[in-house]
């Protein structure tokens, strides 16, 4: 079980990477652009390959930007060049239900060396598939599911019992957290990987009594050294 960083940001990175408690990164189109990223792929290519080779060997996940096969598959091979712990992210299908994108995960991790993370699922029956096309990862949006009506937990544990009954190696990945409490309980329920942004790593660390406590030992260590005077 391990914690992911969901974040683009080269400070974000370096920072929780340097504290040894993320086994990895993820990123999508989407926090490119929350993280204030323009231009095509490409054009951040330099920025990404630094998280890469920050984190190496640990995996960083970078999405792909086109719904095109053809391109989506040139685009993954050479995203997958930018080292050797890159995966590219390929959603389940296309925004109409184009169900073509297995086939391309499928080449990829079977011909092409290429591992490969399938995003944007909301139940277990779709990791199931594209894990059985040879997915490396395959990643639930939690919140979102939740948001939804349905249960996140009980899709972990589905996942996860069939992933063992099939003896399949993918791995679980849960994105998409709203709460810090999501957290363990999604790792409890036998994710193998929650994805955690920036803002809720810290909530985790932080409490506000452990606060208080340190700012006493703080003040009755100042006290003791002003009494020996
Ligand atoms: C992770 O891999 C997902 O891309 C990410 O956590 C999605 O989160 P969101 O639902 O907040 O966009």
């Amino acid at each position: 079980m391990s914690i992911f960083l969901d974040s683009s940001r080269i400070e974000d990175v370096r920072k929780f990477h340097a504290m040894g408690i993320i086994r990895g990164v993820t990123t999508n189109p989407s926090i490119l652009l929350k993280n204030g990223f323009r231009g095509k792929l490409e054009n951040i290519r330099t920025h990404l390959t630094s998280i890469s080779d920050i984190i190496q060997p640990l995996p960083l996940s970078i999405g792909v930007t086109t719904n095109e096969q053809e391109e989506m598959s040139e685009q993954a091979k050479e995203i997958s060049s930018w080292g050797k712990n890159v995966n590219v992210k390929i959603p389940i299908h296309g925004p109409k239900g184009e169900v073509e994108n297995l086939e391309v995960v499928h080449r990829l991790e079977t011909k092409e060396n290429v591992r490969v993370n399938v995003t944007a699922m909301m139940n277990a029956q779709q990791c199931l598939l594209a894990a059985l096309a040879g997915a490396t990862y395959v990643s639930l949006l939690g919140g979102r599911i939740n948001n939804m009506g349905y249960d996140t937990i009980e899709e972990i544990k589905k996942i996860r019992k069939l992933l063992d009954d099939f003896n399949l190696k993918t791995k679980i990945i849960i994105g998409s957290v709203r709460e810090i409490l999501n957290v363990g309980d999604w790792l409890n329920a036998g994710a193998h990987i929650v994805t955690v942004e920036p803002k809720f790593i810290e909530g985790l660390i932080i409490h506000p009594y452990s606060k208080e406590t340190v700012q006493m030992f703080l003040d009755d260590a100042k006290k003791m050294e002003l009494e020996s005077c």
